[in-house]
């Protein structure tokens, strides 16, 4: 594998960030990460002390029946608790949890207690549904607060939910819920993206014919009707405003055994049909407590904003769960960078006063193309540390990141992880790691990675693997156990979990991510698997087969690019491209769009039929072609390069 950086600068932690972190040194970052390798159990084991328990464990670790792994068995406990009761008592309880703000400009300003009460609230409305342990809960929110006191209200009584990014379409919706069987949807009359309302409501009610185990859909009121008319089924559908006012303001939480559900969050992967990832509840919820507490250094005072959806990975854990468990204080904005314009962000950072700024590098990228001027209009004084998630981060778009955010104070935490690995993999340490433009340096405590061959052989530029269970890991997909071994522990005969990303490690033994090694593809950090869209090209009557790869862009980090070969016979227009599009917006959302559909007569295959994508993306990207000799009709190949350079 190619070694795509070469990257030599380090910035050493400032002396005065160092002096008050969590870790201050990598010699108290070594001594304890080699703790947590050398006896993990006795590590997790005091981390989770940090936490209440209503029943301690038995045992931290119990790998009878890897890869189900199992953390903490015996212990009972409660995520939400955890996240809202237990700053009840003492000074927390008055402390801002959530600074909302709507994209149009209205803020909220919900407190521990106040938080407490809405989620016991909204707790006891889920249980008059009839909404019990077990139960799953589908919830497609924008981003209010209602969407994280919806996933609280679920952890409290042990539903499971299921948060489905706002942005994803009815037919996806649809197959979500229909694959975990959810009883509830909790949705809302509408949400604000850059300056209109997006229909949510009337998506759900899309997705909800032929799905026939929904009994219940909650709405939340946020655009007022407008402009949108919201029907409400009767019997069905319910207003969170009604449901929730006449409710008890407690709600004793669920005493949840360690390997229950917390949550599924569907994710793609390398075949047509999204993944969904099994979360339980003691292992991730303790997983998640360290990484916030360590990686954003995580002090009383500190205003935290993660511009993540609630609706990925990121939100989950460092929206809800991790930050909430430290009792930080946190701004959550609705909607787009870039309204009502591109210093917005700037703008929220200065109002609040934010010191833990944690966004995309997609979104660093845009913020440059924008210009200085933007956050050059605002005091970002108060920022202390920045992180990254989401993909690769590029040494230039690191470099701005550091000098015209940071002010070349700030540390930058680039965190490597997944929604399989529930929290931060490989990040540096921001009070001790030197950090390096576009790496995520080192694991975190109790993450063992190797780089191997195929064969299981170490080298120094290969695939990522992780030698050891952590607690936050996955513990399977939703229905299907032979695809979560198939997937994750197959490749190196179980010894192994497979991320499907590459890596390289460098001479300060530092890991550089290289990107995915199978078919998925991050396009504006948001992760896609091109068969999902492949799937979708073949289902039109006049589509005979179709390649889609992602290749590298500016902005987005990834791009789409499909290739689409038409019946024989049937013309290819402007008319079929359209199609093509609204289908994807249709079956998956705007966001997986292609940047462009190049139609062809054929596609490069091997000799055995396989589609030889490697050349596809050659052609793409305008490189060299690869070795052509396997396939079975070179003349192919050639004839797409030309087509695809003159379109
Ligand atoms: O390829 C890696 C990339 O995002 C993938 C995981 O995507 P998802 O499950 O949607 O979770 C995203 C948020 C955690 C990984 O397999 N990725 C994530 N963070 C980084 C990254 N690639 C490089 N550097 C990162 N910091």
């Amino acid at each position: 594998m190619e070694s795509v950086s070469h990257e030599n600068r380090k910035f050493a932690p400032p002396a005065a960030f160092a002096e008050n972190a969590h870790i201050g040194s990598m010699e108290a970052y070594h001594a304890l990460y080699e703790k947590s390798i050398k006896d993990p159990e006795a590590f997790w084991a005091e981390a989770a002390e940090d936490l209440h328990w209503f029943k301690k464990w038995d045992t931290v670790l119990d790998a009878s029946e890897a890869p189900f792994y199992k953390w903490f068995s015996g212990a009972r406990t409660n995520v939400c608790y955890n996240c809202v009761d237990r700053h009840l008592e003492g000074p927390n309880r008055n402390k801002a949890a959530i600074l909302w703000e709507g994209e149009p400009g209205e803020t909220r300003m919900l407190t521990y207690q106040d938080v407490h009460r809405e989620v016991c609230k909204f707790a006891n409305g889920l249980k008059q549904l009839g909404i019990k342990k077990g139960d799953r809960v589908a919830i497609y929110l924008p981003m209010v607060p209602e969407l994280a006191l919806a996933v609280l209200a679920c952890a409290r009584i042990g539903a499971v939910h299921t948060v489905i990014f706002a942005g994803f379409s009815a037919d996806s919706i649809r197959d979500r819920v229909n694959d975990c069987g959810a009883k509830c949807v909790i949705t809302a009359d509408g949400g604000w993206r850059r300056g209109r309302v997006l229909p949510l409501k009337n998506i759900v009610d899309e997705a909800l014919v032929g799905a026939e185990t929904v009994t219940d859909v909650v709405i939340v009121k946020r655009a007022h009707g407008d402009p949108f008319p919201c029907h409400v089924k009767e019997g069905r559908d319910h207003w969170y405003h009604r449901l929730v006012q006449d409710q008890p303001i407690d709600c004793p939480c669920e005493e949840m055994e360690a390997e229950d559900m917390l949550f599924l969050l569907y994710t793609s992967g390398t075949t047509g049909k999204p993944k969904g990832i099994i979360h339980t509840t003691a292992g991730y919820m303790v997983y998640t407590h360290q990484t916030t507490k360590y990686i954003f250094d995580m002090k009383p005072e500190d205003v935290y904003w993660c511009t993540a959806d609630v609706g990925w990975v990121t939100g989950h854990s460092y929206i809800v769960y991790g930050p909430m468990q430290c009792a930080a204080t946190q701004i959550i904005y609705e909607g787009a960078p870039d309204s009502p314009d591109e210093g917005r962000f700037w703008d929220i950072i200065e109002k609040y006063r934010a010191t833990i700024f944690y966004t995309a590098p997609t979104a660093i990228r845009a913020f440059m193309k924008w210009g200085d001027q933007w956050p050059e209009k605002h005091d970002l004084s108060s920022l202390r540390l920045l992180g990254t998630v989401g993909e690769p981060i590029n040494p230039e778009a690191w470099m701005w990141y550091h000098k015209t955010i940071g002010a070349e104070k700030c540390p930058i935490v680039d965190t490597w992880w997944q929604t399989e690995t529930g929290g931060h993999m490989l990040t540096p340490m921001p009070g001790a790691t030197p950090t390096k433009p576009g790496c995520a340096t080192v694991p975190f405590f109790g993450i063992e990675p190797a780089i191997l061959t195929d064969d299981g052989e170490a080298v120094e530029a290969g695939i990522l693997a992780i030698k050891q269970p952590w607690p936050g890991m996955l513990r399977g997909i939703y229905g299907d156990e032979q695809r979560y071994k198939d997937t994750y522990w197959c490749k190196w005969g179980g010894k192994y979990y497979f991320p499907g990303d590459g890596a390289r490690r460098d001479e300060d033994g530092y890991v550089w991510i290289l990107g995915r090694v199978d078919d998925v593809v991050n396009v504006s950090g948001h992760r896609i698997g091109t068969a999902e869209l492949e799937s979708v090209f073949v289902e039109h009557k006049d589509v005979a087969e179709s390649a889609v790869v992602g290749v590298p862009h500016e902005i987005k980090g990834q791009g789409l690019i499909a290739f689409v070969t038409v019946i024989k016979g049937r013309s290819h227009d402007d008319q079929l491209l359209k199609e093509l599009v609204s289908m994807i917006d249709k079956s998956i959302g705007k966001f997986a769009r292609p940047e462009r559909i190049l139609f062809s007569n054929d596609l490069p295959k091997t000799r055995s039929g396989k589609i030889m994508r490697r050349l596809l993306r050659d052609i793409a990207e305008g490189k060299k072609l690869g070795n052509t000799s396997t396939l079975a009709d070179p003349s192919v190949v050639e004839h797409l390069r030309r087509q695809y350079e003159e379109s």
